[in-house]
């Protein structure tokens, strides 16, 4: 039967595309085979190597001596994101992750095995620490690639997963601080007859970057008002408890919401690979956003024959530049491991016709390692906010911390 509204020349026309592209398709083949064959010829390193975000522990190295034990690469891959996604001082992964604009932590994660070609997502779950192990289990216990909320946190738990609340005390005041500092567009916060109660003035100009909650008053510099703003956070911050330590980082989080991640890509000395990718996303996203970290090709991609990379940093910007997916597809074509990264960051400056206005608020680190252990780590900025280096780790038999290769000089949001 026809969908409603559909008329006989649309399903027509239709039909006459699918022809088409399924004739497209049985013709693929030969074509594939033979660019699998050219990258057949790669061979396998030496040493197996490791790329990911630096992690401030122990588990790239351990994770290596997995490797070196023959253990398998997606087992590697997760020890990894498991060790971020267990540390509450992360907040952008796992137990301790900001939440979203509601309060609830929400979760994304998706991995790519090598040798089996399998994938598996998740998206969007909540009151599980480990996002990384349902998206195996997505991969490894169902028939589909990809679960979302309710669903997802069924399969985690009726494979043996704990349910636990992931907001730490430091995210939900971090939250708080959001929903108080949200000038006076909602009744969060104290009263007005309060001390340093908000005032019913109506809400400023805000800053151009749409998720920026810096007001802006009329002949004032925009650096002045990102100063004045900060000192009033800061005063929240103090007031809401939130300690010493994580002020500053509380405070950025409200002037520029991050979206931190965590990828692992790896190769072994068979030249077997994987991927895997964990994050909570966007701070105070709207509930059910989804970023590039649960989508294959976007957040992680990992070909057998060619390489794995994987990302962190802007996800609605990755996902429109399928980044991960085309930086593999570029090293198919003979570039290099830091070409390819280069070449996915330059169609994210494209999709805004290279306007720096708006590219300044974007943020993007590329991890890729090729099949034969090339790699790189490629960031769309050249350096952090505070002026140093923006880094990538690897281990290749000695763990290091490697500055980025980048295409912009200059940081995100100065
Ligand atoms: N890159 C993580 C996110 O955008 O959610």
């Amino acid at each position: 039967m026809l969908p409603p509204m559909t008329t006989r020349r649309d399903f027509l026309s239709r039909s006459a595309m699918t022809a088409a592209s399924l004739s497209a398709i049985t013709q693929a083949p030969a074509q594939q085979s033979q660019t699998a064959e050219g990258i057949k010829q790669l061979p396998p390193p030496k040493k197996p190597v490791i790329v990911t975000r630096h992690t401030g522990d122990n588990s790239v190295d351990e994770a290596y001596k997995m490797l070196l034990d023959g253990t398998d690469t997606l087992d590697a891959c997760n020890h990894i994101c498991l060790a971020r996604e267990d540390d509450p001082n992360d907040h952008s992964v796992g137990y301790g992750g900001l939440p979203n604009e509601d309060g609830f932590v929400e979760l994304d994660a998706c991995c790519m095995h090598g040798p089996t070609r399998a994938a598996g997502s998740v998206g969007a779950i909540q009151n599980i620490r480990h996002a990384c192990l349902v998206s195996r289990l997505v991969m490894e216990r169902t028939g589909h690639v990809m679960l979302t909320g309710k669903g997802a946190e069924h399969l985690a738990v009726m494979h043996g997963l704990k349910r636990e609340d992931m907001l730490t005390d430091d995210a939900r005041k971090m939250w708080l601080l959001w929903k108080e500092s949200r000038t006076s567009q909602n009744f969060w916060g104290p009263p007005m007859l309060a001390p340093g109660g908000k005032s019913a003035n109506p809400a400023p100009e805000l800053h151009p970057q749409k998720h920026s909650m810096i007001p802006r008053h009329p002949g004032l510099e925009w650096a002045d008002e990102i100063r004045t703003r900060s000192q009033q956070l800061t005063a929240m911050a103090i007031d809401l408890g939130i300690p010493e330590r994580k002020r500053a980082f509380a405070v950025e989080q409200m002037l520029w919401p991050t979206t931190g991640t965590i990828h692992v890509s790896c190769v072994n000395t068979k030249g077997e690979m994987s991927g895997a990718t964990t994050t909570s996303g966007q701070a105070f996203k709207i509930a059910g956003r989804l970023g590039d970290s649960p989508i294959i090709g976007a957040g992680c991609y990992t070909d057998q024959d060619i390489g794995s990379a994987g990302a962190t940093g802007s996800g609605e910007e990755n996902i429109k530049v399928a980044g991960a997916h085309t930086i593999v597809d570029c090293m198919r074509q003979g570039m290099s491991p830091k070409e390819a990264g280069l070449e996915a960051l330059r169609r994210i400056v494209r999709n805004y016709n290279g306007d720096m206005a708006k590219i300044r608020y974007l943020d993007m680190i590329y991890y890729i390692v090729r099949k034969d252990g090339a790699y790189a780590g490629v960031s769309l900025w050249s350096t952090t906010a505070n002026g140093t280096p923006k880094v990538f780790s690897v281990h290749d038999g000695q763990y290091r911390v490697e500055n980025c290769a980048w295409l912009l000089e200059g940081t995100t949001t100065n």
